[in-house]
């Protein structure tokens, strides 16, 4: 946005945002070791990169999820009923939400969102695909309690959370959001969320280090992020990708390494990198069937049926909220 004289004007969104990156840059890159939240790869450019890395033939989760969602209909139909309204955690462009939708009759969608322009693209998207159907978006941060739209208030809930986006969050944020979901959905209501399985290390770490290096270029993304949107000068092509499986996480771990002596600055602070010291940018957390369980639990959710992709890479779990009851 710009006013008259060529002035450029930053809305109040876009200020906030820009001044929680900088905050969170200037603190992860004064950390040791250091870090950035993920979140912040998804930017213009990051989102189109991701989608790009969708397509890709090592980048097996998005085809693994959506064969679930196109093979097993008709199982999804009998665990979870018809005339649910299904609440999306981050509304994304997917085709996986009108699978979902077409195999269990659903009586309302809610796409919940932080981003309002991708909030109202997907609601429209969708809106399209089925006409009959009320679609309420909501713009808020699905990481907080969520009031859902009155008009649902009375309808039976479905949260369905794909993507494995889950891992991305260690595992006390991770239960930390399962217990927020299920404050947001109440009493009675099932969650289906996608888990990426635990696998050999060859196939996880080429699905996270592409070799047409597009998942490089995402990662790198972040650098060129904060040099265009922080004032930063990091030398981003002395900076080399790098994606780590750590068995004892269970976690693919995606870095940023100096491949030599680096100094730069970041809106006017400067930091240095030593030589092969890095900058940790993403976790992605994989799960088997006890350790998805277990997680789902502390998260206040009982695991009721989980479904595999032919190649078992990947499972979609549902859980529904569990009640409160003493316990041994
Ligand atoms: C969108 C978070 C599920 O962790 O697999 C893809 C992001 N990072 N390649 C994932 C990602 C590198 C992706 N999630």
């Amino acid at each position: 946005m710009s006013n008259a004289k060529g002035i450029k004007l930053v809305d109040l969104d876009e200020e906030g945002v820009n001044r929680a990156f900088r905050a969170d840059v200037l603190a992860g890159l004064r950390q040791e070791p250091k870090a950035i939240p993920a979140r912040w790869l998804y930017d213009d450019a990051g989102s189109q990169l991701f989608e790009e890395i969708t397509q890709l033939p090592e980048y097996y989760p998005t085809r693994a999820e959506t064969q679930i969602l196109e093979s097993l209909g008709n199982e999804f139909a009998d665990r979870i009923g018809p005339g649910r309204a299904v609440v999306e955690f981050g509304s994304g462009s997917s085709v996986k939400t009108p699978l979902l939708l077409d195999a269990i009759a659903p009586s309302a969608y809610v796409p919940l969102d932080i981003s309002g322009d991708f909030l109202r693209a997907a609601a429209k998207d969708l809106s399209g695909k089925f006409p009959g159907l009320p679609v309420h978006p909501v713009e808020a941060d699905f990481m907080r309690q969520v009031e859902l739209p009155s008009e649902i208030a009375d309808l039976p809930k479905l949260g369905f959370f794909p993507g494995s986006t889950i891992g991305n969050m260690v595992p006390r944020t991770a239960v930390d959001l399962l217990r927020t979901m299920r404050a947001t959905l109440g009493e009675g209501a099932l969650l289906l969320i996608g888990m990426d399985l635990i696998k050999s290390e060859d196939i996880l770490k080429a699905a996270y280090d592409d070799a047409q290096g597009v998942t490089a270029e995402f990662n790198l993304n972040l650098a060129r992020r904060i040099n265009r949107e922080l004032d930063g000068t990091i030398p981003v092509e002395k900076l080399r990708h790098e994606a780590r499986w750590e068995d004892h996480y269970a976690r693919i771990e995606m870095h940023l390494v100096a491949e030599e002596a680096l100094e730069f600055s970041v809106s006017g602070v400067t930091f240095e990198l030593a030589a092969g010291e890095s900058i940790h940018t993403e976790n992605s957390h994989k799960f088997d069937r006890r350790s998805a369980n277990t997680l789902l639990l502390a998260g206040g959710w009982t695991p009721i049926a989980r479904w595999l992709d032919l190649e078992e890479r990947f499972s979609l779990i549902l859980a529904e909220a569990s009640i409160p009851r003493s316990a041994p």
